[in-house]
């Protein structure tokens, strides 16, 4: 499963990046508002940190303007994927885009039929959004399943990319469901190295050989 960061934020970017695990990153109006900088030049900063998929997303909610705006995010850097709504003209602007060879990623998807929609408008990423589904009771792993079965059953080249993860069990959970990507904010992505049988571990090596180095005097 490829990892991308959900955060428009650049400090959180380049730790992440420098871990060297990070495929590519997932932004929306919502993440690009609290960094304070206009979308061009916030998702531009991203591609040079990040060389992956870089999810830009429109604001409009009109066909022919959000196609206009897709147009204008695709044109920032080759790596932009354009991210769009899951609305009735958010769909025809994906069948334009997808057409014209644009990348789409469409996003607030929270059922397996709006992912059929999706995947037939030619969307490149789907987004599920698994954590807002567990918030309001309804089970956000069972979509992930759900979709994935589906493209399985008809070849969609569709991407699955599971959204709205809120902690590691969803990271984990993802993958066994076989999306092929999971976009999760840093704090989640920092949560997946620890262990505290690896902190013990660690700990216990480091002091056996300290111990014995310096017992013995003899060198490393
Ligand atoms: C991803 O593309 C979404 O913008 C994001 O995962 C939403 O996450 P949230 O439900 O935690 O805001």
């Amino acid at each position: 499963m490829k990892i991308f960061l959900d955060t428009a934020n650049l400090d959180e970017i380049r730790k992440g990046a420098d871990w060297g695990i990070v495929d590519g990153v997932t932004t929306n109006p919502s993440l690009i508002a609290k960094e304070g900088r206009p979308i061009e030049e916030q998702v531009r900063m991203i591609c040079d940190i990040v060389d992956g998929d870089i999810s830009a997303e429109v604001v409009a909610t009109e066909a022919s303007e959000m196609i206009r705006e897709g147009q204008k995010l695709a044109k920032i850097h080759k790596n932009i994927v354009v991210k769009l709504p899951l609305i009735r003209d958010g769909i025809k602007a994906c069948a334009a885009l997808s057409k014209e060879g644009i990348r789409t990623n469409v996003t607030l998807c929270f059922s397996a039929n709006q992912a059929l929609l999706a995947a037939k408008a030619g969307a490149y990423i789907i987004s599920p959004f698994v954590g807002r589904l567990d918030d309001i009771s309804h089970d956000g792993m069972e979509l992930i399943h759900n979709i994935c079965t589906i493209y399985e059953n008809y070849g969609f080249k569709t991407q699955v990319l599971a959204a709205s993860l809120r902690h590691p069990l969803h990271v984990q959970d993802s993958a066994l469901a076989g999306a092929h990507i999971g976009t999760m904010p840093f704090k989640v992505l920092d949560m997946l190295f620890n262990h505290p049988l690896t902190d013990r571990g660690l700990d216990q090596f480091l002091k056996d050989h300290a111990k014995a180095f310096q017992e013995t005097g003899a060198k490393r």
